[in-house]
């Protein structure tokens, strides 16, 4: 027999300005990376998901009423590893099918990750059965799986995985908008990943119990804030005035500290950046660990690397370009 499955990729992405403010509706810059998950679908008799060294197939995986359980053998970080493919699987009512997922970063990183799995599960499903979604059906789909897994979640990061390039993502009203930016073709930024302490999950949730209790109107002040500070940047964004960017850069993480979601270990790590003539540095996502992202002269960028590993990132790199979206 010939088995016919399709291949998919989606970029992971990192949040420019704005994160945590963005939850609430205002804005926020975020731009798709090259730096992929991979989803490789093929029809099968039973539903097997396999990640890596990591493989559940018809016998730790129960059916029932079309929901899906991971039982016998999963731990507890398996099903959570899988959560978003599983819940994916079940908004399309599909569960005979073999999913090979591989991702260029550890899941849970703080660079999207979670969203990117989301969304080349879903177009890769979609295109193996030719259910006929289109961007619009999967962002929709992706951003309601996020919801369910993690609870209160903005649309950001399954957009920038969905449509790709760079996105200015806000909600007026009841309505959520996004609008495509250029970004100049030799902006580059380097990223360094720490090792994540909490689920974004877990930091949106603290997040939003500091808005609702004694001091909430201060933090809804910070939010406001980070509001303006995103305008500022899109203003200056497309016309490559680094110095500018990097200093709203550091405004917004200094906003973000104030917010109670930055580690001693990425704060340093921002600080050592400045010191060494970077033009401005912040951490990117929930924070807690995660993705830093910073604006270097060309000149400083090796230096500034190596000092990133110094400090604890476990992987380094630096971006050129932005990624198209899921394809
Ligand atoms: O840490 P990440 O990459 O999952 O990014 C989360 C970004 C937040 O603004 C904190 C949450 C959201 O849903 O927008």
């Amino acid at each position: 027999m010939v088995v016919i499955g399709v291949k998919v990729r989606a970029p992971t992405k990192v949040t420019l300005f704005g994160e945590h403010a963005v939850v609430y509706g205002f804005p926020a810059l975020v731009a798709a990376v090259p730096i992929y998950v991979t989803v490789e679908a093929e029809p099968s008799e039973k539903l097997v998901l396999e990640s890596g060294p990591i493989v559940l197939n018809s016998l730790e995986i129960e059916i029932r009423e079309n929901r899906i359980e991971l039982g016998g053998k999963a731990s507890q970080e398996v099903k959570k590893y899988f959560s978003y493919i599983v819940s994916a699987l079940e908004e399309l009512g599909v569960n005979k099918v073999k999913l090979s997922v591989k991702s260029e970063l550890p899941v849970g990183a703080g660079m999207g990750t979670s969203a990117a799995v989301t969304v080349a599960t879903l177009q890769a499903v979609n295109k193996l059965f030719s259910l006929g979604l289109d961007k619009k059906d999967i962002h929709k789909i992706a951003w309601d799986v996020e919801r369910k897994v993690q609870g209160k979640a903005s649309p950001m990061d399954t957009a920038a995985s969905t449509y790709g390039g760079l996105l200015k993502v806000w909600k007026e009203g009841n309505e959520w908008h996004l609008k495509n930016l250029e970004l100049p073709s030799e902006f580059e930024f380097v990223v360094g990943v720490f090792k994540k302490m909490k689920t974004t999950g877990k930091i949106v949730a603290e997040v939003a119990r500091k808005l609702e209790g004694p001091n909430g109107s201060l933090y809804w002040e910070i939010m406001k804030t980070i509001g303006k500070v995103v305008e500022e940047a899109e203003k200056v964004i497309t016309k490559y005035d680094l110095e500018k960017l990097g200093e709203l850069m550091n405004l917004n993480h200094a906003l973000l500290e104030a917010l109670g979601v930055v580690d001693s270990q990425t704060a340093y790590a921002v600080r050592k950046v400045i010191e060494l003539g970077g033009y401005g540095a912040k951490i990117s996502g929930a924070g807690h660990g995660g993705a830093l992202i910073a604006l270097v002269p060309q000149d400083k960028i090796q230096k500034i690397l190596s000092v990133l590993e110094m400090v604890g990132a476990g992987k380094t790199f630096v971006i050129r370009g932005l990624a198209k979206g899921v394809e």
